[in-house]
């Protein structure tokens, strides 16, 4: 007989701190993250049966784990106006944003609908959990855990992502289709992103436990085969170069602001008389080009702050409410040393060396050393305990505390 004991609702693992990058994971159907990196990661599909090994065990016990998130649940935070949602109905076409009232969605085996739910990781601790399984990818790539929920037949239609996503089965039969075809044409007639010709490929049903990667524009339609059909999307974004620049050179540019050097206006008693008044002096160019070298605007690392604290920022529609109770700086130390500190779920950190980027904002510059190495913590174990000494008022990590940033 086995002595597994698997709780119920099924209660994820928590990821090991330190990853052992170089073993076969079940969450990879048996390679390591490194080679999954190596020759998956941005390339190619990868189909991965009993990513979950607890659903094979506990079915093989005779006691079939379900989602951790119930149904009921899940259409609770649809309700939920802080939460993205949206309602997908198939034949016809049509969609509608949330938040929704439990009595306006479907009941589960009502045909050919499903509901998005962005954000779960900062709904609900298993979901925040399965977002850790994957830190063998960089923090900075990670979007968020989106969660469908669908009756029989329901999907969002022959469509493309431009993001790397891991597709998780956690409730029902949801069968997939892909094709890596060229032709990412558009149906223009439909109110949703749907391929006009989609030539399957490759063609699986995904059970509870499975698990399907998909690498950004592999063609790919998901059609729920039972009513309730969990699916999470483990999803990583990818900004433009674009993006990254002028989110780097904006702030760059802020933070000239800050050296007053920079306000002595230009000065040229060593222009020569000329010949070509409309050109630009070469006094300007010389002079412009010293200050760039001077500034080190002609290198890179000046540019990665600013990329970095944009990296950091959070979803847009990121809520925080600050601490609920207000404690002096003298006893948010004191609860330091009993209770861990961890990130709010919409929180992102972002490390760049040793400099530490919360929520689009600079944590560690400045800062008393016990306060960045709180910071470093933070960013590298999503969380902090101990004797910091005496964290003052200015203290960056009580600031982020009081906004909410940061939660016992
Ligand atoms: C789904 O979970 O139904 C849709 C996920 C996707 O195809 O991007
Ligand atoms: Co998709």
């Amino acid at each position: 007989m086995t002595s597994f004991y698997l709780s119920k609702p099924y209660d994820p693992p928590q990821a090991p701190e330190n990853l052992p990058l170089d073993r076969p994971w079940a969450l990879l159907g048996g390679i390591s993250p490194q080679k999954f990196m190596k020759s998956y990661w941005h390339k190619k599909p990868l189909l991965v049966r009993g990513a979950i090994p607890a659903f094979e065990i506990a079915k093989q016990m005779g006691e079939p784990l379900g989602s951790a998130i119930s149904p009921e649940a899940l259409f609770k935070i649809a309700g939920n106006d802080v939460v993205e949602s949206r309602l997908i109905k198939a034949k016809p076409w049509s969609f509608t944003d949330g938040p929704f009232k439990k009595k306006s969605l479907p009941t589960l085996n009502t045909p050919d609908w499903t509901l998005l739910l962005q954000g779960m990781e900062a709904q609900h601790p298993a979901a925040a959990k399965v977002l850790s399984w994957f830190r063998f990818i960089p923090d900075a790539r990670l979007d968020d855990l989106m969660i469908s929920i669908a009756g029989p037949g329901g999907g969002v239609g022959p469509h493309f992502d431009s993001y790397d996503v891991f597709l998780i089965q956690m409730s029902g039969r949801r069968r997939w289709r892909i094709s890596q075809q060229k032709d990412l044409a558009l149906n223009a007639n439909l109110p949703l992103k749907i391929l006009q010709n989609f030539k399957v490929e490759q063609e699986w049903d995904l059970e509870p436990g499975d698990m399907l990667y998909l690498p950004p524009h592999v063609a790919h339609d998901g059609i729920a085969l039972d009513g309730g059909c969990q699916t999470w999307s483990v999803g990583f974004r990818a900004q433009s170069y674009k993006e990254m620049l002028q989110e780097g050179l904006w702030r760059l540019a802020e933070s000239l602001e800050d050296i007053p050097e920079l306000e002595r206006r230009f000065a040229d008693p060593k222009q020569v008389a000329t010949n070509s008044a409309e050109q630009l002096p070469a006094e300007i160019i010389e002079q412009i080009a010293q200050k760039l070298k001077g500034l080190k605007l002609d290198r890179v690392e000046t540019f990665l702050p600013g990329i970095a604290a944009y990296l950091s920022e959070p979803k847009p529609q990121a809520y925080f409410a600050g601490s609920e109770t207000q404690y002096s700086p003298e006893e948010f130390t004191l609860l330091l040393t009993k209770q861990t500190l961890t990130p709010h779920p919409q929180t992102r950190l972002l490390a760049l060396g040793k400099t530490i980027f919360c929520n689009g904002e600079d944590m560690t510059s400045g800062q008393a050393r016990p306060t960045q190495i709180a910071w470093r913590s933070l960013a590298a174990k999503k969380q902090v305990k101990g004797a910091f000494g005496g964290l003052t008022a200015g203290s960056s990590l009580f600031e982020a505390f009081e906004a909410g940033w940061l939660v016992f």
